[in-house]
């Protein structure tokens, strides 16, 4: 019943109904104060500045890295999900190539944005608004990528667990994962306790990060001005937060998902990680025949 519906094409509002979906999750800080309707998730405001203030640079790099890590890392069959698909880019060049795709995030403003764009370029993808830890798909496909570290917002290793055990049934049997993460490098030192800007047109954001050593989480706090188009700005508050995990321990919750770990790789090369990585490139492969 839930997997029909989740990808009916009302799956959107018949996800948005069920409360119980986001239980843990991914709901903004803010209650009321900006007028916020508790059911908005994480990224449902910054969703509509997120290309425009230069997100989608990462998207467009890491499709030529995806067809690379697809060379040395085949995989049988053209069928794919795009897990915590944001705004659609990935999931999108996919689709350009013939492959049939399935996007999936948990936010329906990031969904929105994906939407419109797959609609605009002719692109037919289907998408549904679904927590990664706990979602269902029409049937398992031969790759899932989970990209931008999207899966650093698993804040426990439980949630870790949860989404990797999701993944592994969502592959085909020799069905391959691709996922990056940030590693503690980029949270401690990179983002750190820091303050950063963007100024474009028609948006500005302010974004303040904050770095805890003894959980391992980092907490950026967004504020950020989007110009309506009658001219006046709208203000939206959003906090992220991300954890670092240790190599060893998604070594082990991808082991425990039943996936074989290929290669883990300096994001967007083709070298070892080291201790000084920024982002790693995790590639692991569902067996032929699961044990
Ligand atoms: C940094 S964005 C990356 C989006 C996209 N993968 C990309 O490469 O641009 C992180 C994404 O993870 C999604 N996300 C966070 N927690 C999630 C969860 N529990 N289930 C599904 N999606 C989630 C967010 O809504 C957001 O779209």
């Amino acid at each position: 019943m839930r997997c029909k519906r989740a990808w009916a094409a009302t799956a959107v509002r018949c996800w948005g109904t069920e409360s119980t979906l986001y239980a843990n999750a991914v709901e903004l800080g803010h209650q009321g104060r900006f007028g916020y309707n508790s059911r908005m998730t994480l990224y449902d405001h910054y969703a509509q500045a997120y290309d425009d203030s230069g997100q989608i640079a990462f998207s467009l790099r890491m499709i030529p890295y995806l067809d690379q890590l697809l060379q040395r890392h085949p995989v049988q069959g053209r069928s794919m999900l795009d897990l915590a698909c944001g705004t659609g880019t990935v999931a999108m060049s996919y689709a350009q190539q013939g492959w049939e795709v399935y996007a999936v995030d948990a936010s329906a403003g990031m969904l929105d944005q994906a939407r419109r764009k797959a609609k605009e370029s002719g692109l037919d993808l289907s998408f549904s608004q679904q927590d990664m830890r706990h979602f269902v798909l029409p049937h398992r496909v031969a790759l899932v990528t989970c990209l931008y570290d999207s899966l650093n917002y698993m804040l426990t290793e439980q949630d870790l667990g949860k989404a990797f055990a999701q993944v592994s049934g969502a592959l085909l049997p020799g069905g391959l994962f691709l996922g990056d993460m940030n590693t503690q490098v980029t949270l401690e030192e990179v983002w750190g306790n820091n303050t950063f800007f963007v100024d474009r047109e028609g948006m500005s954001l302010i974004l303040r990060s904050g770095y805890e050593t003894e959980t391992r989480l980092s907490t950026v706090h967004i504020v950020g001005f989007m110009k309506r188009p009658e001219g006046t700005y709208e203000r939206f508050d959003e906090h992220h937060t991300e954890i670092a995990y240790e190599a060893d321990q998604v070594q082990a919750a991808l082991h425990e998902a039943g996936l074989g770990v290929e290669a883990a790789y300096e994001c967007f090369l083709l070298s070892e990680p080291d201790s000084r990585s920024r982002r790693v490139m995790w590639v692991a492969r569902k067996p032929e025949i699961s044990q």
